[in-house]
């Protein structure tokens, strides 16, 4: 096949925010508990954090970790979480039928944010709780001292405020599954009346409502349009969160899937300006897509979300991930690259064991899954000015399924363009990421990258492997990563680079 491209140094989407390179920590399975911190593994530090797990994460390059859920959010109270650890109380968590120890709280995340080098993003309990434990959870993490919450911080032995910036006012307030899941309605109001008290708390804060926890939810739409109604003014994100599978076993409509979520994306950048539009306004909300992966092994089956007797960090959700996985994610990667004009903050859900690029033997080491690469090159790489990208290539017809509900929908998605790209532009580089969606058949594909000056190949990868279904495990951690991708050639403004079948490709040009 042939795919030819067409890029301007000065016709740009955006330059990428920081913070879309962004990662979740869940209190959910083995992510915290013998994920990210475990005392007395061998390589954990004083604080019982895993130094194995740590050296990860900063290879992975998440820039801002989600935290403290997730559905385990909607029942947390965030006091239980903090002050010595012996007074913690044990808590039964309704999210994921476990039994939470509270031995890692919001303190402990803070330090682990300072030893990952990653900004803290903050939701709270708009759940069983509501504005009135929010506003305190700010002045507990912000407020310098002085006043009751600030000063019990204080007293429990951080002295300095954490000056979280980023907060999300909910999780998931849509779903049936969230614990006091509300309508849009009376999520809308309480969202408000939260993110009011919690910015008089601390005026620096930046706000994340809870948009559709899917595009297939039978509220999206009016779901997004009565809550930014009620939160435009206070405000300045709206979030989306999107879980891509193959249920079907139709590789190639999984290959395609990662398209939808750009449409997800346009719709809801449409229903907040319409919003605006209503308001005669200017301030454009930008977009938290605060939950995105691919997750489906381990999510149907309650055997796999809930083991039976409340246990303390079960190994739920643990899904395995294979190299169409990491196709299809690194397709989701291409979509949110190229939306980076109002995509401001991504979170890869998660970070550590539950559905996750690292995972954790309890007690023993830690590897990379398939999905594990394309992000690591995508936060290394991806920084800078998003071009925008002219292409003519062969199409295909897919399907998409449609997981939710007592029967599965699916509806035809036409003309998905067998490449899919994205071109970002830093100071006197061009970075290419390239899925090949094609199974059988090679690429050609001929770029022209115009307004560049010369330009020479310094980087190319390629992650492929003839078994679609290979995945890296305990014992094999090596079997699928990236290999150089050779024959990429330059001739004046024009690259050319053969890419395989079904393979995820980096191109970096300086
Ligand atoms: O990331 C796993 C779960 O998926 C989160 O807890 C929830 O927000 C979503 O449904």
């Amino acid at each position: 096949r042939k795919a030819n491209v067409l890029i301007d140094r000065d016709f740009a989407i955006g330059h990428t925010d920081p913070r879309l390179f962004g990662a979740f920590v869940e209190h959910l399975g083995r992510c915290v508990y013998g994920g990210i911190y475990e005392p007395g593994h061998p390589t954990a530090d004083k604080n019982g954090f895993r130094g194995d797990v740590l050296a990860l994460v900063k290879e992975l390059g998440p820039t801002i970790i989600r935290y403290p859920g997730g559905n385990f959010v909607s029942g947390y109270n965030w006091e239980d979480g903090v002050g010595p650890v012996e007074k913690r109380p044990v808590r039964l968590d309704l999210a994921w039928f476990s039994t939470e120890p509270n031995s890692f709280g919001t303190n402990e995340f803070m330090d682990w944010c300072k030893a990952a080098a990653v900004e803290p993003m903050l939701a709270v309990n708009l759940g069983t709780r509501g504005g009135d434990a929010a506003r305190n959870l700010v002045e507990y993490c912000n407020h310098p001292g002085g006043s009751t919450w600030s000063d019990l911080r204080r007293a429990h032995g951080w002295e300095k405020p954490h000056n979280v910036r980023f907060w999300c006012l909910g999780n998931e307030m849509d779903g049936p599954w969230q614990m006091e899941h509300k309508s849009a309605e009376a999520y809308g109001a309480i969202a408000r009346e939260a993110a009011k008290m919690m910015r008089w708390v601390d005026p620096t804060i930046e706000l994340a409502a809870c948009g559709s926890s899917g595009r297939n939810m039978p509220t999206f739409g009016q779901w997004e349009d009565t809550v930014i109604e009620h939160t435009f003014d206070h405000a300045e994100y709206i979030s989306l969160h999107t879980y891509l599978n193959n249920y079907r076993q139709d590789t190639a409509s999984f290959l395609a899937s990662p398209d939808l979520m750009d449409r997800f994306i346009d719709e809801v950048v449409a229903l907040a300006d319409a919003v605006a539009a209503k308001r005669r306004s200017h301030k454009r909300m930008m977009l938290s897509f605060d939950e995105w992966n691919v997750w489906y092994r381990t999510r149907r089956n309650r055997a796999d979300r809930v083991k039976e007797g409340w246990p303390v960090a079960p190994p739920i959700l643990e899904e395995i991930y294979t190299m169409q996985d990491a196709l299809a994610f690194g397709g989701a990667c291409i979509s949110l690259l190229n939306h980076a004009d109002r995509v401001r903050a991504a979170c890869l859900a998660q970070l550590v064991n539950a559905i996750a690029p690292i995972m954790t033997e309890t007690g023993g080491g830690a590897w990379r899954q398939t999905i594990f690469f394309p992000f690591a090159q995508m936060s290394r790489l991806g920084r800078g000015k998003v071009l925008r990208t002219q292409v003519e290539s062969d199409a295909y017809d897919s399907f998409y399924y449609d997981p939710r509900g007592a029967h599965d929908l699916s509806f035809p998605v036409p003309n998905v363009p067998y490449l899919k790209i994205a071109a970002v532009a830093g100071g006197g580089t061009l970075t290419l990421f390239m899925l090949n969606r094609d199974l059988m058949q090679e690429m050609e594909v001929s770029l022209e990258a115009r307004s560049f000056g010369p330009l020479a190949v310094s980087e190319a990868l390629e992650l492929r492997h003839d078994d679609l279904q290979a995945s890296n495990t305990r014992d094999a951690t090596e079997r699928v990563k990236p290999e150089p991708l050779q024959g990429v050639t330059i001739d004046g403004a024009r690259m050319r680079a053969t890419l395989k079948p079904a393979s995820w490709n980096v191109v970096h040009l300086s």
